[in-house]
């Protein structure tokens, strides 16, 4: 059963207080992911020749607003290797994607794990673990197509993936920060992205699927935390205070800028990266915008106290 994603927003309740609203909004993400899901092969015409995937294609062009995409080392590049750059940083950022979203999925399950028997959660979280499931290999195929051998994580990340899918069943709220973490900066660039007219169908495809399941996601997240951390005891609601940062800023320089792979193999000089991302105040105020929504449910559920709002401000995670 599919159907096809027109709209990029699936607004929730902003409230969810309470046992009733808590297992109202569980009713209709479960409801919609029966209704409205999608499969990676039976809804993407990968063979159709307009969704052909040719890496020298100038759709893949990085563009201007881009921070590699705007400096003059890029732009002097030729123009079939700034496509396949483009080209391949989309995929670099698929390959992360799913091992993120496999770490997600495992995650999932632990959290599943420590469940009862007719708990509405169970439910949610077995939808969502298929639905990323399908990310999976929607992403996978990209990759396969797109020419380049992405490598994904690091060993030091794999190790930390390791601690974080315990989390789901020993400490769901600092998962579920960790969740939040990797989709919201995504989700972001993919809507900002989509904005634009110019776009290769078959990415426009991939991210339309992909932003209207991860609305249900976020949303889940959202109002997890919401309803789960004000109970939280002093020692766990201190170590959620810290580790948020640290997870948001890790995860937004895993998804917003170039994979270490990409910067070897277009030789890439340390000192674009430096001007396009680490000295550059705009790519700044780009990462604070794209972990906005998450900041704010952080600074409502009160992980910003003192002394940790600092943290914040030395991981560039505020846009001053
Ligand atoms: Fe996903
Ligand atoms: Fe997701």
């Amino acid at each position: 059963m599919t159907t096809t994603p027109t709209s990029v927003t699936e607004d929730t309740p902003s409230e969810v207080s309470g046992d009733a609203a808590w297992e109202s909004l569980l009713a209709r993400l479960n409801r919609q992911s029966v209704t409205k899901h999608f499969d990676a092969y039976a809804d993407i015409a990968w063979d159709d020749p307009e969704m052909h995937l040719d890496p020298e294609d100038p759709r893949w062009e990085l563009s201007a607003d881009d921070p590699l995409g705007a400096t003059d080392w890029y732009r002097s590049l030729p123009a079939a290797t700034r496509a396949r750059l483009g080209c391949e940083s989309v995929a670099s950022k698929m390959k992360a994607g799913l091992e993120f979203e496999s770490i997600l999925k495992r995650g999932l399950l632990e959290f599943a794990s420590a469940l009862p028997n007719r708990s509405a959660e169970f439910r949610y979280a077995y939808h969502e673990v298929i639905e990323e499931a399908q990310h999976a290999v929607m992403f996978q195929e990209f990759v396969n197509r797109s020419g380049l051998d992405a490598k994904g994580l690091g060993p030091l990340d794999r190790l930390g993936a390791r601690l974080v899918i315990h989390l789901g069943r020993w400490f769901p709220e600092l998962f579920f920060v960790f969740v939040l973490g990797g989709e919201d900066p995504i989700d972001h660039v993919q809507r900002q992205a989509l904005r634009r007219d110019d776009l290769h169908p078959l990415i426009e495809r991939i991210m339309r699927i992909h932003v209207t399941e991860e609305a249900r996601h976020l949303s889940f997240a959202r109002h997890y935390l919401k309803r789960n951390v004000p109970g939280l005891g002093p020692v766990r609601s201190a170590v959620l205070a810290v580790g948020a940062p640290t997870i948001l800023a890790g995860m937004a320089q895993l998804m917003l800028k170039p994979s270490p792979q990409l910067v070897a193999r277009y030789e890439i000089p340390s000192e674009v990266i430096t001007a396009a991302y680490t000295d550059n105040p705009d790519h700044r105020t780009a990462t604070a915008e794209s972990l906005r929504k998450v900041r704010s449910l952080c600074e409502e559920l009160g992980l910003l106290r003192r002394p940790f709002g600092r943290l914040w401000r030395s991981f560039g995670l505020t846009a001053t």
